[in-house]
C-alpha cells in the first residue's frame, strides 16, 4: 500500500496586485500507516508459488470469512501450487513467528473470472478452503459481509489493510507490519471517467494524495463502518497505484453474496480436496 506516484503540485500563484507571477512546487510522499494490533482480526497473508517450472512467487491480502474459508481475489489465486502455497493467519508482522501458517485444502474461482488484460479483471472473486477449520480468538476473526442492498459511497468510513508495495517496486520494511490507509469509495461516474474499460460489480477508491493498494495487496479486503462495526465491502483487485492514474478498484463483494455463501454455508458443494 502505498503512494506510488510521486504526486507533484504546481502552485502556480498569480498575484494580481502588483503582475508578479510566483510558482511554488511541491511534492510529497505519505504512505500508509501501521495498523495497531488485533485491529483486523480477518486480515490474511498468503504467500503463493506459481505450479509452472519457472518458480514465481508472489503475495496477496486476504480475509477469513468463515471457519475454514478465506475470500481473496481470483487473479491471486490463478496458477498457484497448492503444496508450495500457503496462507498466515493471525499475521501482524510477517518477519514474527507468531504467525500461524495453514495448508490450502482447495480453491474455488468464479467460474466466469476473466483476466481482461493490462491488470484488469473482471468477477475477481475466489475462496480458499483450508486443509484445517481454524479456532477463533482475539487475532483471528471472521469479517462481517454488507447486506445484498446495503449501499457505500464517498460519504463511508472505509479502510483498506495490506502487505503490499510501499512505494512503486519497493518493498515494506521489516518487520512487515500490517498497512493499513482510510481512503474514500468514489462514484462510478467520477471513476468510468479516469478508467473507462472499468469491469461491472466493482468499486472505486481514491485518494486526493494519491494512496492506495499497491502489488502485494490485492486480495486483501476494503472494510467500511456500518453501524459501528466494519463490513467488508469490497477485495482490491487492482489499479491504486502504478500506471495510468488509476483509481483502485474493487470487487464489490454485495454482488456475490450467493457466490459466498453457497459454500461457505454448503461444504457438500465445495470440490474434493485436493
Ligand atoms: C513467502 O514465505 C517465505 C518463507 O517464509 C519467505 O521467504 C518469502 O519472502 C515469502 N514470500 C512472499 C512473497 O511474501
Amino acid at each position: 500500500m502505498a503512494f506510488c506516484k510521486l504526486l507533484l503540485t504546481v502552485l502556480v500563484l498569480l498575484h494580481n496586485s502588483g503582475g508578479l507571477l510566483g510558482n511554488e512546487v511541491r511534492s510529497s510522499i505519505i504512505g500508509a500507516e501501521d495498523a495497531q494490533k488485533e485491529r483486523w482480526p480477518w486480515m490474511v497473508h498468503l504467500n503463493v508459488t506459481s505450479k509452472d517450472s519457472k518458480t514465481v512467487k508472489w503475495r496477496c491480502g486476504a480475509t477469513i470469512v468463515a471457519k475454514q474459508w478465506v475470500l481473496t481475489s481470483a487473479h491471486c489465486v490463478a496458477n498457484l501450487d497448492y503444496h508450495r502455497s500457503f496462507v498466515a493467519i493471525g499475521a501482524y508482522q510477517l518477519k514474527k513467528e507468531s504467525n500461524r501458517y495453514m495448508g490450502i485444502g482447495n480453491i474455488v474461482s468464479h467460474v466466469q473470472y476473466q483476466d481482461l488484460g493490462n491488470s484488469n479483471y473482471e468477477n475477481d472473486i475466489a475462496l480458499i478452503k483450508l486443509k484445517k477449520p481454524l479456532a477463533f480468538s482475539k487475532d483471528v476473526a471472521p469479517v462481517d459481509l454488507p447486506d445484498k442492498d446495503d449501499t457505500f459511497g464517498p460519504s463511508s468510513e472505509c479502510w483498506i489493510t495490506g502487505w503490499g508495495e510501499v512505494g512503486n517496486g519497493v518493498p515494506l520494511k521489516d518487520p512487515e507490519t500490517l498497512q493499513q490507509l482510510k481512503i474514500s469509495i468514489i462514484s462510478q461516474s467520477t471513476c468510468k471517467g479516469r478508467f473507462p474499460q472499468i469491469a461491472p460489480n466493482t468499486l472505486c477508491t481514491s485518494d486526493t494524495k494519491g494512496r492506495g493498494a499497491c502489488k502485494g495487496d490485492y486480495g486483501g479486503p476494503l472494510v467500511c463502518r456500518k453501524r459501528g462495526k466494519f463490513v467488508q465491502v469490497g477485495i482490491m483487485s487492482s489499479g491504486g497505484c502504478g500506471p495510468n492514474d488509476r483509481p483502485g478498484i474493487c470487487t464489490e463483494v454485495a454482488k456475490y453474496l450467493t457466490f459466498i455463501n453457497d459454500y461457505i454455508h454448503r461444504p457438500g458443494k465445495a470440490p474434493a480436496e485436493m
